[in-house]
């Protein structure tokens, strides 16, 4: 049985998913109006991560006996100075929701609460996966600003993205 305040932890958590998944797809859009659909497709498939995350948690919360309760969902930016000042801001957020499922974690370790401990340790994980993806694709900007037409290659690259279901092992 989830204690109170881990619901109400676990349901701010879900919350914070689907403004990612929000904040992503508005840099969908805004890459798909600048004519690169490569990038678009990129952030379309993370933005469906992002609410496969945030159906974790509400599947959780619910296995373990505890009440979903949804609060607003702000909106997010629609415009960016550049593709990789878009990309600037995925790492930073990212960065954000790691220190988020830190603090998590760290509740769940304090509090002895194992079951938690188990469903939080894929999202450690997968914030390590996230992160570096995101500086891997940072640092193709350095090759794709150098040379002309390279960011229409990086484009053509990142359209290669396919969504896959996330899968926790438990
Ligand atoms: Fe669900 Fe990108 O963190």
């Amino acid at each position: 049985m989830l204690k109170p305040e881990t619901e109400k932890a676990f349901c701010a958590q879900l919350g914070a998913e689907l403004y990612s998944s929000y904040l992503y797809l508005s840099m969908s859009a805004w890459f798909a109006a600048q004519d690169l659909p490569g990038f678009a497709n990129w952030l379309l498939v993370q933005a469906k991560e992002e609410l496969a995350h945030a159906m974790l948690f509400f599947d959780h919360i619910q296995q373990r006996g505890g009440k979903v309760t949804l609060g607003p969902v702000e909106a997010p930016p629609a415009t960016w100075y550049s593709p990789k000042a878009v990309f600037e801001q995925v790492l930073a957020h990212e960065q954000k929701v790691t220190s988020l499922i830190n603090k998590l974690m760290d509740s769940a370790v304090q509090e002895k609460d194992h079951a938690s401990r188990g469903f939080l340790q894929w999202f450690v994980d997968e914030q390590v996966e996230e992160e570096d993806s995101v500086r891997a694709v940072l640092a193709k900007f350095k090759f794709a600003d150098a040379a002309p037409g390279g960011i229409y290659i990086l484009d053509q690259e990142m359209g290669q993205r396919v969504f896959s279901p996330p899968k926790q092992n438990q």
